[in-house]
Parts: structure tokens; C-alpha cells; sequence
């Protein structure tokens, strides 16, 4: 008896264990970029803190309110392409010598990076609109 719930606990650990492993290792201890959007302009509240921050550090000033570039790049273009550690890199730090500010004094930035990433990766995936968002369960 004591023998087999033993086992059996060694099987539960297997288990567990194999579906951990099916986390992607690639992240580390950022979170998977995800996104909802429902009728392009409600998201979900982590995406919208992320819209929040792109309004409130004024990046549309140089990357235009639509992301499509204008003293900027586009960011719709650079997103095809731009993995979260480079966009970390680029806005912690920024390339100050071209014009890219570096924003890692903003606590706004430091607590919103992933989610300003997964708002601009929903725009350059043409899933969420240009423009104002709202949260999807707002009424
Ligand atoms: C004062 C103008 C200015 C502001 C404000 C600005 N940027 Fe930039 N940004 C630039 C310029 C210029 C570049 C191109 C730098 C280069 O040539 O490498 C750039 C590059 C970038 C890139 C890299 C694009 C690529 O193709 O690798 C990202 C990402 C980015 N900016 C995000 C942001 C975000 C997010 C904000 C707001 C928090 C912001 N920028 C605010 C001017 C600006």
C-alpha cells in the first residue's frame, strides 16, 4: 500500500514536471507577449496600460500617431521583425545619438514595457485600430 501511493506520487511529479517543460524557455521571466482584441478597440486592461503609456510618453511625436513613422521609423514595419529584448534594449537605454530618447527614468516605461510591446506588436499586426482604445468589458 505504501509502496504504490509512493509510485504514484513519483507519477504525479513526472507529470508536472513534462508540462512545465513545455514552457517556452526562450522568454525567461517575461511574459509571453499576448494581446486581446475584440472589434479592433478593446483590449484587454494589460494592453491598454500599454496604449496608456505609448499616449503618455508621447511617442507618436516622432513615430506618428498611427506608428507609421515620421522623424521615427514606423514602428508598424520595425514590429514585423523587433523581438522583446530589442525593443527593451531600444527604449531602456534608447539611441540617443539618432534621435531615440532613452526612457528608462520613466516609471510609467518600467512598469508598462511589456505591455506597450504587446500593444504596438497588436497595431503592427493589424489587429487592434489606429486611435483611442477602450477596455473590452467597458460599458
Ligand atoms: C524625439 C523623437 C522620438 C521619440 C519621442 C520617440 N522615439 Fe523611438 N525612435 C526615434 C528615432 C529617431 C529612432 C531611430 C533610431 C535609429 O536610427 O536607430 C527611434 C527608434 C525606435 C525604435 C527602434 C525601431 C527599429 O527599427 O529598431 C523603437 C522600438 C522605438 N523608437 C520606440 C519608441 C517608443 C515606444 C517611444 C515612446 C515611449 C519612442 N520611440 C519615442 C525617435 C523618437
Amino acid at each position: 500500500m505504501k509502496g504504490r501511493s509512493l509510485l504514484l506520487l513519483t507519477m504525479t511529479l513526472a507529470v508536472s514536471s513534462a508540462s512545465f517543460a513545455q514552457t517556452p524557455p526562450s522568454t525567461g521571466q517575461m511574459k509571453p507577449v499576448a494581446y486581446k482584441v475584440v472589434d479592433g478597440n478593446k483590449v484587454d486592461s494589460d494592453t491598454l496600460q500599454g496604449w496608456k503609456t505609448w499616449r503618455a510618453l508621447a511617442c507618436e511625436r516622432c513615430h506618428g500617431a498611427k506608428q507609421e513613422g515620421m522623424v521615427g521609423p514606423s514602428l508598424i514595419d520595425a514590429f514585423k521583425s523587433l523581438d522583446k529584448n530589442e525593443f527593451h534594449r531600444t527604449v531602456f537605454g534608447g539611441r540617443v545619438d539618432k534621435g531615440m530618447p532613452d526612457f528608462s527614468s520613466s516609471q510609467m516605461m518600467q512598469k508598462n514595457w511589456e505591455n506597450l510591446y504587446a500593444y504596438l506588436k497588436g497595431r503592427s499586426d493589424g489587429k487592434i485600430n489606429p486611435g483611442d482604445l477602450q477596455a473590452i468589458d467597458a460599458k
